[in-house]
């Protein structure tokens, strides 16, 4: 059976969930953000050790302000709600992405969760904000250029956001599209794809052990015959 330690996932389609029952597209997001400790839950019951959600992206800041203002304000939200989650059920809290472009408040949020929970050790839920790929890679790539002269893979690995976590070996992606939107593009080197056609507010845990099922009977050869 297939090693499944880090799981990463594209929660698209809060918009179009709103859109469908006539609500804002901020009411969508809200019921998508309502979600993820019950996915994350439901990881830890899998005996997964990483879970990683792309919440907003590098290209997001293209959105109407006031989308962007409504999910700002929802992930200030979500960690005074959440704090306590990552306590009782001894997850360790993680962020990648550029946070330096967020609000002195929401950093502190953050780094406060962050520092709280680094001794948990059930999971790792990593939420990437501000986070691109591309813009990832480039900055630890100039970070790696300045203390080595000849760069190998081991060495941009550990300058990555992501440096502390092992490579994605599931990539999950609702609401119907099939595109990575610069999400890992590293780390997902060799890791299996699932698309649903579920909307990002509709994902249930039943659907989530499916794929975890699924996924586990793959057989993966990372590039070599087995
Ligand atoms: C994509 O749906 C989703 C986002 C851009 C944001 C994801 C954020 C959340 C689920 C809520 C916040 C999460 C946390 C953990 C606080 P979309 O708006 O692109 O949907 P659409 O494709 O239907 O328009």
């Amino acid at each position: 059976m297939n090693k499944l330690s880090h799981i990463a996932i594209i929660m698209d389609g809060n918009g179009r969930w709103a859109q469908a029952k006539g609500k804002t597209r901020a009411t969508g997001h809200k019921k998508g953000a309502s979600i993820v400790q019950d996915i994350t839950k439901q990881a830890i019951k899998e005996n997964i050790k990483y879970i990683t959600y792309y919440a907003f992206s590098t290209e997001n800041w293209n959105r109407p302000k006031k989308e962007v203002d409504s999910l700002m304000n929802l992930f200030e939200k979500y960690l005074d709600k959440e704090g306590s989650f990552y306590i009782k059920n001894n997850v360790r809290f993680n962020v990648i992405g550029d946070i330096s472009k967020l609000s002195i408040k929401l950093q502190d949020k953050i780094s406060s969760i962050m520092q709280k929970t680094k001794a948990n050790t059930n999971l790792v839920q990593t939420l990437a904000v501000n986070y691109g790929s591309k813009d990832e890679i480039i900055r630890a790539v100039n970070k790696a250029n300045k203390e080595h002269k000849i760069i190998n893979e081991e060495i941009i690995a550990n300058y990555l956001d992501t440096h502390n976590l092992p490579d994605v070996d599931l990539l999950i992606r609702t609401g119907g599209y099939k595109r990575i939107s610069n999400y890992l593009l590293w780390q997902i080197a060799y890791a299996e794809l699932s698309f649903t056609k579920t909307l990002w507010p509709d994902f249930s845990t039943s659907e989530f052990k499916k794929i975890i099922k699924k996924f586990k009977k793959i057989k993966r050869n990372f590039g070599t015959l087995k």
